[in-house]
């Protein structure tokens, strides 16, 4: 008897359908016979599967049968048709009831050899693909249904084993759905790091909120000691919470990497991701055997955090530049290109030479000025240019240090923010962006006018600094987060020198 249950495949972050057939024959050897283009971990299955079967008190197949994953051209990966491979076979071999309900859900979901269902990534994606199906809902790992109940209008069920999901769809027991406030964890407030603890650093700590208020690329360089780590991890305590929306494609990226699948609960904040300078291309971009997000998709709608930016692999930053520019990334693959976005905040800290002293008071900067050159030049111009915002943070002096006053907290610096994200949204309202960093070039046009006059001191610096006509468009671009945040229809010639001032790398480059 032929049986079919509807699945997905995990292409990128978003789900394709899958359709799970199972044929057991009248006769032949008791053989289970996979096609469809099933990768090794789906090839094991059947051994989990008979296993799972016979654990949890069902009859193996006793005649040859057949499963077909289709789409038969789409690459089947990982172990998540376990439980529709189990579920079909229960509805051919006649072990299932009333299987009315099998057709009117997504079914997704590993077991292990006793029966009971382990988490899966992209439970969240499998649950908007369900959506657009206008099927009834998703059945999940337990685990992996938490995330799925994020959207709406459907009907999410966990479900601990294979006789549970079975039960359930011969209609013999019902399932609690799971409701989308029961996804979050209210109860657990986590402790942040807080920017009252940054002593001093006035300029550096005005240019972070001005960057986190824009949604700006940052660098921050510095004598080493000198807090630009302890500034950049600062940031989430500063950043508005995301919208729903928002936060919807944060998750769906993170569970298509896997991430939630062992995470208790769901807290709703933007990711800020800190790779390691060793990182792979791959590991950055995203790719790989199994093609998944990487950390440049996992900062999607939050910050990219590049530490020590010129020890990054020169090809590492230059692959960055596209993506940086466009909010997706384009991964190539044999079945053809998946785009994932990646519209982040990058925020890098850099020491101004390699020795990190040049002009610093705390110490002699002992490189020649070939050496500081070639320091500078691993992070390319093109590069540079799409960071809106440079900042130089001298080291305090432990006098400093020592008597320093606490600064403002990250409450108030957020609540200003917020102020300032706010009137953009407002601006911004029908476009497809929702921050100043990402106006198009009309969008400059239109909400970033300068009287004549500023236009003439703009220019003038333009020239003084030979800045790029890139550099041009980001001027205006900072000058406008500068105005919304003192609440200013208008470029003022306060907020357009704030702008030019955060150029000062190109002006370094020169001297
Ligand atoms: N402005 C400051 N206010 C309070 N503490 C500070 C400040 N600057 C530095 N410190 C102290 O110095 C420590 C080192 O700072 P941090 O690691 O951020 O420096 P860094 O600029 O990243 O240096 P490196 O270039 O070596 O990475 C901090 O953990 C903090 O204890
Ligand atoms: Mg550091
Ligand atoms: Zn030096």
């Amino acid at each position: 008897m032929l049986a079919t249950v509807q699945s997905a495949a995990l292409r990128g972050i978003e789900a394709v359908p899958v359709l799970v057939e199972v044929n057991s024959g009248e006769s032949g050897d008791p053989r289970l016979i996979m096609v469809g283009l099933p990768d090794a971990a789906v090839k094991e299955s059947d051994d989990r599967v008979f296993s799972a079967l016979a654990n949890s008190g069902y009859r193996k197949p006793q005649t040859r049968t057949t499963i077909n994953l289709a789409p038969g051209d789409l690459k089947k990966e990982g172990p998540m048709y376990d439980l529709p491979i189990a579920l079909g076979i229960l509805a051919s071999t006649g072990q299932m009831g009333s299987s009315g309900r099998l057709e009117r859900f997504i079914i997704a979901g590993e077991l292990s050899l006793s029966g009971a269902t382990r988490p899966i990534r992209g439970g969240l994606a499998f649950a908007l693909e369900a959506k657009n199906q206008g099927k009834t809902g998703v059945i999940l790992p337990m685990q992996s249904a938490r995330e799925a109940a994020l959207v709406s209008d459907i009907e999410v069920f966990g479900v601990e084993n294979l006789d549970q999901a079975k039960r359930f769809l011969e209609g013999e027991i019902e399932l609690t759905r799971f409701e989308r406030s029961s996804a979050f964890d209210s109860a657990t407030e986590i402790h942040q790091l807080d920017f009252e603890d940054v002593k001093g650093q006035d300029q550096a700590r005005r240019a972070v909120e001005v960057a986190v208020a824009g949604g700006h690329n940052f660098l921050i360089i510095g004598p080493p000691g000198s807090g630009k780590s302890m500034i950049a991890k600062r940031i989430p305590s500063i950043m508005p919470q995301p919208s729903l929306e928002e936060y919807i494609q944060i998750l769906q990226i993170q569970s298509a990497a896997g991430a939630t699948k062992h995470s208790r609960a769901i807290n709703m904040r933007r990711p800020f991701r800190s790779p390691h300078h060793t990182i792979s291309d791959v590991g950055l971009l995203g790719g790989g055997s199994i093609p998944g997000p990487g950390e440049i998709s996992l900062a999607h709608n939050g910050v990219l955090f590049m530490d020590e930016l010129p020890e990054f692999k020169r090809s590492a930053l230059e692959v960055m530049r596209q993506p940086l520019e466009d909010g997706q990334v384009s991964i190539s693959r044999a079945a053809g290109k998946i785009t994932l976005p990646c519209n982040f905040m990058l925020v890098g800290a850099m020491n101004p030479c390699s020795c990190g002293y040049l002009g610093s008071k705390q110490g002699e900067c002992g490189c020649s000025p070939a050496q500081v050159q070639r320091y500078r030049s691993r992070i390319s111009g093109p590069l540079l240019d799409r960071i809106d915002i440079h900042v130089e943070a001298p080291a305090l002096s432990i006098e400093e240090l020592r008597t320093g006053r606490k600064g403002e907290t990250s409450e108030t610096i957020r609540t200003r923010i917020e102020g300032a994200r706010k009137i953009q949204q407002l601006r911004y309202q029908n476009g497809p962006f929702t921050m100043n960093a990402n106006m198009s070039e009309s969008a400059i046009d239109t909400h970033c006018t300068l009287t004549p006059q500023l236009g003439q001191i703009l220019q003038k610096a333009m020239e003084a600094l030979t800045l790029s006509a890139r550099a041009y468009n980001r001027i205006l671009k900072v000058a406008r987060t500068i105005a919304d945040l003192s609440e200013s229809n208008t470029i003022e010639l306060n907020h357009l020198t704030e702008a030019i001032q955060y150029r000062s790398l190109d002006r370094r480059n020169r001297t």
